[in-house]
């Protein structure tokens, strides 16, 4: 792909202090929320971004969007940086990037009428004469699907998944180069959903949008992402294409996921579907395990797991994976396969060699990766 990518985000991080209760309110702690992540969407496509309810995404996306303004890393949408940005800058960035909710019940508000909800962005932004408003919003109602006719209803008048519909149409009000769907089919009926979603896909191709779509279960984005990342706790554990997200997952966190996916196929063990049951919650962000986030939950957790962080490695042509023991399922080494990466021995302690090859951060994929067989960085 030649084109740059409309948005790449490195290395990005939100920490939202926590205060202690009393008089004078200390920072007591943080909350990691986003800790490091990178990744990038390519114009008009769709990058799905997947994990548990709490593990950071909504926050991504609200820094993205800047509804909230980072700690520290690069958001660069279309090659300009725009995670420091000025008020006054913001505000044309706000027609071009802009955010679905989850909730249609709550991000509507239920004494407007339609017509001045889908119209309100256009008379802010006094982008057309105040006579083609009207106009504007019949032929957003339209291209969503719904009555033109109705622009003067109120939202308690229309079912959910028409109430998401109205946002969509809202959403597209100024234009957007860029759409942030957070759960945009979450509180749906399942039978909507797949509208919704077919919806989705149509003004992606009519109108050219590049697409971050936020899911808690891998099953939604399958057939709107060609590339999907999955996060745990602030993190990035592992994003690939399509083909080797729901086919050759390596991480354990994502073949979990996987298990509760109907129709993807896992792998057989001595006769058995192998599945990877989650057990307990998220933990704390605010205290995160030591080394991997997710061993207090990993069937496969080991001493290195704890005292090493793994790192976001390549390991194929659009595969990165954060895992010691990363594998496919029922197939994960016995030996760790970060060791020679990272110069330490199997239980995780300085080995005396210095670390291979550093492991790239950015985002993106490189043109060589480490080669989980060989244990060698080899090209393309
Ligand atoms: N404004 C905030 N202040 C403090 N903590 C927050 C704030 N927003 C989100 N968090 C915390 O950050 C973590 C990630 O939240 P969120 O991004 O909403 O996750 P998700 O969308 O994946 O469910 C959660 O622990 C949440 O409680
Ligand atoms: S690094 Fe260890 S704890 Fe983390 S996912 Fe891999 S095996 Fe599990
Ligand atoms: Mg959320």
């Amino acid at each position: 792909m030649s084109e740059r990518p409309i948005l790449e985000v490195e290395d990005l991080k939100m920490y939202f202090p926590v205060k202690s209760t009393g008089v004078i309110r200390r920072t007591v702690g943080h909350v990691q929320a986003v800790d490091g992540v990178s990744f990038q969407v390519e114009k008009g496509q769709a990058l799905g971004l997947v994990g548990e309810s709490g593990c950071g995404k909504s926050t991504t996306g609200r820094l993205v969007t800047r509804l909230n303004k980072p700690t520290s890393g690069a958001i660069r949408f279309e090659g300009d940086d725009i995670s420091d940005i000025s008020p006054r800058k913001l505000k044309p960035l706000r027609r071009e990037i802009q955010m679905i909710f989850q909730d249609p019940y709550t991000s509507l508000n239920p004494r407007h009428t339609v017509g001045s909800i889908i119209g309100a962005p256009l008379a802010i932004h006094d982008v057309v004469p105040k006579n083609k408003i009207l106009p504007r919003v019949q032929e957003l109602l339209e291209i969503v699907g719904l009555n033109p006719e109705h622009y003067n209803r109120y939202p308690n008048e229309f079912s959910g998944g028409q109430r998401q519909r109205i946002g969509i149409a809202r959403s597209l009000t100024l234009q957007p180069k860029l759409l942030v769907a957070d759960e945009p089919v979450s509180a749906l009926d399942v039978s909507i959903q797949a509208q919704v979603i077919n919806l989705l896909q149509q003004l992606q191709r009519e109108f050219d949008i590049s697409f971050l779509f936020i899911a808690h279960d891998l099953a939604v984005v399958r057939h709107f992402c060609p590339e999907v990342a999955v996060m745990y706790l602030g993190k990035i554990v592992e994003i690939a294409d399509r083909d080797t997200i729901y086919g050759h997952a390596h991480h354990p966190y994502t073949q979990a996921l996987l298990s509760a996916v109907p129709d993807v196929k896992q792998a057989e063990v001595g006769g058995r579907r192998e599945r990877i049951r989650l057990q307990g919650d998220v933990p704390s962000p605010i205290n995160p395990p030591s080394g991997c986030r997710f061993r207090t939950r990993c069937p496969m957790a080991q001493e290195i797991c704890a005292r090493v962080e793994p790192p976001l490695m390549q390991i194929g042509p659009r595969h990165k994976v954060a895992c010691h023991f990363a594998g496919e399922l029922g197939q994960s080494p016995t030996r760790p396969v970060t060791t020679s990466v990272l110069g330490v021995d199997d239980q995780g302690s300085p080995a005396g060699t210095s670390p291979a090859t550093p492991v790239p951060t950015g985002p993106g994929y490189d043109q060589q990766w480490f080669d989980l067989s060989s244990q060698q960085v080899i090209s393309a």
